[in-house]
C-alpha cells in the first residue's frame, strides 16, 4: 500500500467528521404555496449519525440535499466544521461530502473501480493511489478485489451495488456523508447486512452521516441522534433512540415508532454492549483428536475453525470432531454469525434458527471474537433498558424551528407548530 494513501481508519478516539450546522434555513420551491422546508436550525454532531425520519413529503431529502447544495437554500446558511459554505462552489462542496442514494446510484459504464474512484481523480490524486484506495475500500466493504474492481455495476447483486456506493462516497476520505434511503430498495436480511456493514465502517472512520429513512426501526437501529419531521421539516422531536422510545414527545411520534416500542429496545443494544462467552479455535489442517482435547478441556462443547485471517468457517460440535483425523478446509454456509455492532435483536434472531442456540460474533473484517447465546441477551435488555431510564440530556444538540416564527408569512392559525416547540426550545 502506498504511503500517500488517505487511510480508512483513524484512531479509535479520533473523530474524522465535521459538525454541520443549518442555520435558519428556508427552502421555497418555486411554484409552491408552502415552503417545503419552512425554516430550521438544526447542528448535526461530528462524528454522529443522525437519522431524518418523518412522513412522505416532509422535507427529508430537500433538508439533506441543503447540506451538500444539490438544493439551494432559499434562505439562511449551511455551516460545515465552522466554514460557511452557502456561497463556496458547488462542485467543490459536494468533493468534502460524501453522498449515497438508493441502489448505490452507480454510473453504469463504469466498472466498480472507476466509481469508487472518480472523486479521487477530479481531485487530481495520482493512478497508482487511487487503485490503493479503491482496493482498501473494498476490503473494507467485505469485497474482495482481486474479483470486484474490474465488474460493472450490472454484474452486481443489489447490495453489493449499495456497498460499491458507500465506497465510492467514502472515496476521498470527506468529512461528512449524506445517505438519503440507501437501503430502501434491498431485501431486509440484505438491509440488516449493509446496516451491520455501515455500522463497523463508522466505527473505524467515525464520519458525521445523515441518513434519511422510512424505516423507524432502521432509525433506531442506526441513529445516534433521530430527527422526527412532520410537514415542512417541523421537528418534532430531536433526541436519542433510546428517549424517543421511552418518552415519545406526542402522538405524532408515537404512531411513528408504531406497534412493539417495548421490542424495539431490543434493537438498541448491541452486540458490542454484552460480554461474549470465549470458544475454542482451531484451523483447517488441526488434527481432529488433539482438538476435541481441548475442547474437552475447556468444557466447551464446541470449536471454531477460523481461517488465516481469523474468519470463522465451521463450528463443529464434539460429535463431529470424534469423526474424523483432520479438520477440513470447508465453509459452512449456515454458519450463524452476527457482527459485533449488531443489534440484540438481530442476534436473537440469529440464535434462533441456528441448532446451537448461540451464535457466533465477528468484528472488523469478519474476524472471530466470540460466542453469544440466549442467556446472554436476556440479561443485557434488563440493564439497557434501565440505564436508558436514567440517562440525561444534558448534550442534546440543538434542533429548533425558526422559519415559521420569523421568516415565513402565514395565514393565521396554519402554523401547525403546538407540539413541538416546547420540547424543542431547550
Ligand atoms: N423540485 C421540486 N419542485 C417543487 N416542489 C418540490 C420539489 N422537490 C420536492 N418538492 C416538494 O417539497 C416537499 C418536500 O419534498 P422532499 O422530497 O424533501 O420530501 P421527503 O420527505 O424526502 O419525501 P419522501 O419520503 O417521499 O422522499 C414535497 O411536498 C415535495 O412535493
Ligand atoms: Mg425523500
Amino acid at each position: 500500500m502506498s504511503n500517500t494513501t488517505v487511510p480508512v481508519s483513524d484512531s479509535s478516539a479520533e473523530v474524522a467528521g465535521a459538525e454541520i450546522m443549518i442555520d435558519q434555513v428556508v427552502k421555497r420551491y418555486p411554484g409552491q404555496a408552502k415552503p417545503a422546508v419552512e425554516g430550521i436550525t438544526l447542528q448535526i454532531p461530528a462524528g454522529k449519525i443522525v437519522m431524518l425520519v418523518g412522513p412522505s413529503g416532509c422535507g427529508k431529502t430537500t433538508t439533506l440535499k441543503m447540506i451538500n447544495r444539490l438544493i439551494e437554500p432559499s434562505e439562511g446558511r449551511i455551516v460545515l466544521g465552522g466554514e460557511d459554505v452557502t456561497n463556496m462552489n458547488g462542485d467543490e462542496l459536494r468533493r468534502r461530502i460524501g453522498y449515497v442514494i438508493q441502489a448505490g446510484g452507480l454510473f453504469p459504464h463504469m466498472t466498480v473501480a472507476t466509481n469508487i474512484g472518480m472523486v479521487p481523480k477530479m481531485l487530481g490524486w495520482d493512478k497508482q493511489r487511487i487503485a490503493d484506495r479503491v482496493d482498501e475500500l473494498l476490503d473494507l466493504i467485505s469485497l474482495d478485489p482481486a474479483v470486484y474492481r474490474d465488474r460493472y455495476p450490472k454484474e452486481l447483486s443489489g447490495g453489493q451495488q449499495q456497498r460499491v456506493g458507500v465506497a465510492r462516497a467514502l472515496a476521498a476520505n470527506p468529512p461528512v456523508l449524506l445517505m438519503d434511503e440507501p437501503f430502501g430498495a434491498v431485501d431486509p436480511i440484505t438491509r440488516q447486512r449493509l446496516q451491520d456493514e455501515l455500522i463497523h465502517i463508522q466505527s473505524e472512520v467515525k464520519k458525521t452521516i445523515v441518513f434519511v429513512t422510512h424505516d423507524f426501526d432502521e432509525a433506531v437501529k442506526l441513529g445516534d441522534w433521530i430527527v422526527v419531521f412532520s410537514e415542512g421539516a417541523e421537528i418534532v422531536q430531536y433526541d436519542t433512540p433510546e428517549r424517543i422510545l421511552a418518552e415519545p414527545a406526542s402522538e405524532f411520534v408515537e404512531s411513528f415508532i408504531g406497534s412493539g416500542a417495548g421490542l424495539k429496545q431490543l434493537t438498541l443494544a448491541r452486540v458490542d454492549d454484552v460480554e461474549l462467552h470465549d470458544c475454542v479455535r482451531a484451523r483447517p489442517g488441526d488434527n481432529a483428536k488433539d482438538t476435541l482435547r481441548l475442547v474437552e478441556e475447556a468444557r466447551h462443547e464446541h470449536v471454531v475453525v477460523v481461517d488465516d485471517r481469523d474468519r470463522p468457517r465451521q463450528w463443529l460440535t464434539r460429535r463431529q470432531l470424534s469423526r474424523i483425523n483432520v479438520i477440513e478446509e470447508h465453509t459452512d454456509p449456515k454458519l450463524p454469525i452476527v457482527g459485533n455492532r449488531a443489534t440484540l435483536n438481530d442476534a436473537l434472531d440469529t440464535m434462533l434458527v441456528s441448532s446451537a442456540g448461540a451464535a457466533l460474533v465477528t468484528g472488523n473484517r469478519d474476524k472471530l471474537l466470540g460466542v453469544i447465546d440466549v442467556e446472554t441477551v436476556m440479561t443485557a435488555i434488563t440493564a439497557a433498558r434501565e440505564a436508558a431510564a436514567n440517562a440525561s440530556d444534558e448534550d442534546s444538540p440543538i434542533g429548533i424551528n425558526t422559519g415559521s416564527i420569523a421568516t415565513v408569512d402565514e395565514p393565521a392559525g396554519q402554523s401547525g407548530n403546538e407540539t413541538g416547540s416546547a420540547e424543542e426550545l431547550r
